[in-house]
């Protein structure tokens, strides 16, 4: 191959045109990709390096949702955004937890604990706000409830649009 036109060029046929051999470029290739195609079968077909059980994704989500300019709104048309939907439900989106308590109302709480900084959740079942790293609780309204956090968690503003559409989450 003499020549190559920029951008022209794929990877196998790059590879290809070094001589390697198919098995070379399929142990490339499996390298070089997510490995669906060549994992085994009990690789977990939908992976989520967040351990946080129940996330928002994001997605229907827009404005500032981290550092101390809080200020976004939730589509709660958007799919994602349906478990704001149901009494006990969640998402974190960037630095904030918002919860719909199982009373029906709206919360917002920074989610990251004031003892060492690692993300809390919400808990329908006790409705409080529970940090797994060292067991501190924290009460909807930020309070701490139980150490060894000493510090509240900021909490946000939540006004729900009167079509109940839209919510609005501020500093
Ligand atoms: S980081 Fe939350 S309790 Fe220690």
């Amino acid at each position: 191959m003499n020549s190559i036109e920029k951008g022209s060029m794929k990877r196998g046929d790059f590879l290809r045109s070094l001589g390697l051999s198919t098995s070379t470029l399929m142990a490339y290739w499996c390298l070089g990709t997510t490995m669906t195609a060549c994992g085994s079968s009990d690789d977990d077909p939908n992976p989520d390096p967040d351990p946080d059980p129940n996330p928002g994704t994001g997605t229907g989500i827009s404005g500032t949702t981290t550092g101390t300019a809080i200020n976004f709104t939730v589509d709660m048309t958007n799919s994602n955004n349906t478990k704001l939907k149901t009494n006990g439900g969640f998402i974190i989106t960037g630095d904030v937890l918002v919860a719909k308590t199982t009373a029906g109302s709206y919360v917002a709480l920074s989610k990251i604990c004031t003892h060492e900084g690692n993300p809390v959740t919400y808990r329908p079942t006790s409705n409080d706000v529970f940090c797994q790293t060292h067991g501190s609780t924290f009460s909807i309204a930020g309070a701490v409830t139980n150490g060894p956090a000493a510090v509240a968690l900021k909490t946000y503003t939540v006004t729900v649009s009167t079509d109940g559409n839209t919510l609005t989450v501020k500093a």
